[in-house]
């Protein structure tokens, strides 16, 4: 997310926290909603000491609707005099503490909804917001209790292309990351060999239009779902099996996946009888030099891409919904290291 809050020009890092990255823009705020890594992006508005575990703590946190300038905020998000609707507040925080989110949200977002003379739309009973609100954010981190103003509309992770979710789908933000990891370039071949509702290709295509991009997958409904989801974009989707791609050997310059091991997913054809079909599809379509980006619930399986020939380059834990998971990057051989092609009807090991 650093790299591409640099690359888009928005500000300079100032600080990488737990979740978050924060940046000193002297740029309008609206260009940070270019942002693709990010799950959302707020304006700093106030900031005071984290209050602690205790309950009485959470109703003292209005004061951090007291100590920002509303007007100056919002006329830096909105551009101008457009009428608001109300206020919403989402809040979360680090380690156990005798209130909940609720508490928080409630109080700041009444205080805030006084200053602006608006109704509050408190999320305790499960609503949603109507449109046209401000959306405010409260976190406590065990050292402050910052409030800050969501700068686009919605959360940014919402994508308008997401039409249809299959079991297993993978977070917008986090297939944007890969996609960035994966370095495509104005005519590679971009493969998801297993490509679910095509978030990864959807991402790839916005990232890198110039890219040639295919998807695979078994089942036909997501095949169906990723033909919606990347309407519009240069992507063409193929009903295959993972561990036998209808591609020649050394073909491909790029791959992302997130193989249907360890999640929602279970895995069909070939490779529900060994995850070796995988790897060997992965090292015998890249091309020499080439580069695969994956997302791995572990890393026991590992050691057999290695004994296929692929070179783990980068590793990087993940936490998704709580649960760990590991982006690898791995490349295929370069030409000189190349040791003999392995054909496709080789045993894998
Ligand atoms: C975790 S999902 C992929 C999500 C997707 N990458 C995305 O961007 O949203 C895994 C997919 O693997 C597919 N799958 C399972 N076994 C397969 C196989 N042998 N070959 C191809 N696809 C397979 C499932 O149908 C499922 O859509």
């Amino acid at each position: 997310m650093a790299a591409e809050i640099l690359q888009l020009g928005l500000g300079l890092i100032t600080q990488i926290g737990h979740r978050e990255v924060h940046f000193r823009t002297h740029r309008s705020a609206s260009g940070a909603v270019a942002l693709r890594t990010a799950d959302d992006v707020f304006l700093l508005a106030s900031q005071c000491a984290d209050i602690g575990v205790a309950k009485q703590g959470a109703s003292t946190l209005g004061r951090l609707a007291d100590l920002a300038d509303l007007d100056s905020l919002l006329r830096r998000v909105r551009g101008g005099p457009v009428p608001l609707t109300g206020v919403e507040v989402s809040a979360s925080f680090l380690g156990r503490r005798n209130f909940n989110r609720y508490d928080v949200e409630d109080t700041v977002g009444h205080a805030l909804a006084r200053r602006l003379a608006v109704r509050y739309h408190s999320r305790r009973a499960g609503e949603g917001p109507p449109r046209n609100c401000t959306g405010w954010r409260v976190t406590l981190d065990g050292e402050h209790a910052t409030l800050m103003l969501r700068i686009a509309d919605r959360p940014l992770h919402r994508r308008d292309y997401r039409q249809r979710s299959v079991p297993g789908s993978l977070h917008p933000p986090l297939a944007a990351a890969m996609a960035r990891m994966a370095d495509i370039r104005p005519g590679h071949t971009v493969v998801d060999p297993s490509c679910g509702a095509g978030t990864l290709l959807a991402e790839a295509a916005r990232q890198q239009p110039r890219a040639r991009l295919y998807g695979f997958d078994l089942d036909v409904s997501a095949l169906r779902a990723s033909e919606e989801n990347a309407a519009g974009l240069p992507v063409g989707f193929v009903r295959a099996d993972a561990g036998h791609l209808p591609l020649p050997d050394g073909s491909i310059d790029r791959i992302l996946n997130n193989p249907p091991w360890g999640g929602q997913v279970s895995p069909g054809g070939l490779l529900a009888a060994s995850t070796s079909f995988w790897w060997a599809e992965l090292r015998r379509v890249l091309a020499p030099g080439a580069t695969a980006t994956v997302l791995l619930p572990g890393l026991e399986d590992l050691p057999t891409g290695i004994r296929h020939g692929l070179v783990p380059i980068h590793l990087q834990r993940v936490r998704i919904s709580g649960a760990q998971s590991f982006l690898v990057h791995l490349a295929a051989p370069g030409k000189q290291e190349r040791r003999k092609p392995r054909g496709r009807y080789d045993t894998p090991m």
